[in-house]
């Protein structure tokens, strides 16, 4: 029984009433294919929709089914993936590919698809409302912000008291009648109009209704409890050119954010090293050029890259990687950081 439209027919009515008005017209939401929701929904975990929504058709021209993805090599799937980040995404879906396979085709129950490698509840509450109309609420950054605003909840998001405090308050408002369309219209909602930090109130169909905006706190929430954690981290990369001024990249490895994808020589450190130590890791070459200083921030990390051109003579044989012509590097997935430093130092 649908108790929570006749509970709160005001909050999900307004919400849906003004995505039919307002909502945003995305490639993903003309199917109900449950492979291409769940690519979509991948890509904007951490992309927003401006940029995902490229990636979003090239992946799915590359890769139209999920018998495709699943038989397509990695690296052509970090390839397809070059520039968006966070590349585990890249790598989880490929390996959930494999397993949907396995299992004879998409799963169709909440359970189900969060066996999937990298779906978590908001994923899985996303597919499953949207393309089999299960009454699964989402909770994600934005339905915490409508929420934690409207009812005026302080208590902080990312502690046990506030998750289960925040889930029960998105079960109980969730149209479960309709909970494909109350699901994207909270999240068009959040993104478009009650926005982190210039919320537009002016225009919010709930705005005589929502706490936070009565006492004048609407910016003020939701509370975190916690600051996120920033862990620097100095890569320090010798780009390294032979005489058929080919370029040395290597794979990187297991447990790295970038786990698989292509660089040149790279030293790691906790401190940032200096001209003349980045020049001890490779002793016998000399810098002819140098690029320092860039940075790329991500949730829990900030990057500092320097790279520092290095011409070889003969052969480098103790090195595992491989030499690659120039014009082949747009063949190997690099990390869009690696590609500004190689383009940078080129163009010197
Ligand atoms: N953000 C992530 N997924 C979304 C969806 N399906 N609708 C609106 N915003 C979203």
């Amino acid at each position: 029984m649908p108790v929570n439209k006749f509970m709160n027919p005001v909050f999900s009515n307004s919400i849906e009433e003004w995505y039919r008005l307002n909502g945003r017209d995305l490639p993903w939401r003309h199917t109900q294919d449950p492979y291409a929701v769940w690519v979509s929904e991948i890509i904007l975990q951490q992309t927003r929709v401006a940029q995902g929504m490229d990636y979003f058709n090239r992946f799915l021209s590359r890769f139209p089914t999920v018998e495709e993805l699943a038989a397509a090599n990695e690296e052509e799937v970090l390839l397809m993936w070059q520039g968006l980040g966070y590349y585990s995404r890249a790598r989880n879906l490929h390996k959930a590919a494999k397993q949907i396979v396995e299992m004879g085709g998409f799963p169709k129950t909440f359970e189900e698809v969060m066996k999937l490698s990298g779906v978590g509840e908001y994923t899985a509450a996303a597919i499953c409302s949207i393309c089999f109309g299960l009454p699964c609420a989402v909770l994600d950054g934005n339905v915490f912000r409508v929420l934690s605003r409207y009812f005026g909840i302080d208590t902080p998001i990312d502690t046990p008291l506030g998750k289960r405090t925040f889930r029960s308050m998105a079960d109980e408002m969730l149209d479960t009648l309709q909970p494909a369309l109350y699901n994207q219209a909270i999240m068009d909602f959040g993104a478009m109009v009650c926005t982190p930090k210039s919320p537009q109130c002016a225009d919010c169909p709930l705005v005589e209704t929502c706490v936070a905006f009565a006492c004048g706190n609407v910016t003020l929430l939701p509370v975190k409890a916690r600051k996120t954690k920033v862990r620097n981290r100095y890569l320090t990369y010798l780009l390294l050119t032979d005489a058929k001024d080919r370029i040395y990249l290597q794979r990187r490895g297991e447990g790295d954010i970038w786990q698989g994808l292509y660089e040149p020589f790279c030293h790691e450190s906790d401190a940032p090293l200096t001209a003349a130590e980045a020049t001890t890791l490779m002793p016998e070459l000399q810098p002819v050029k140098n690029v320092c200083g860039l940075t790329h921030q991500l949730t829990h990390q900030l990057l500092h890259a320097d790279a520092y051109l290095m011409r070889v003579g003969g052969s480098v044989s103790h090195l595992p990687g491989v030499w690659v012509e120039r014009k082949r590097l747009q063949d190997y997935a690099m990390p869009r950081l690696v590609l500004l430093l190689i383009e940078k130092i080129m163009a010197l």
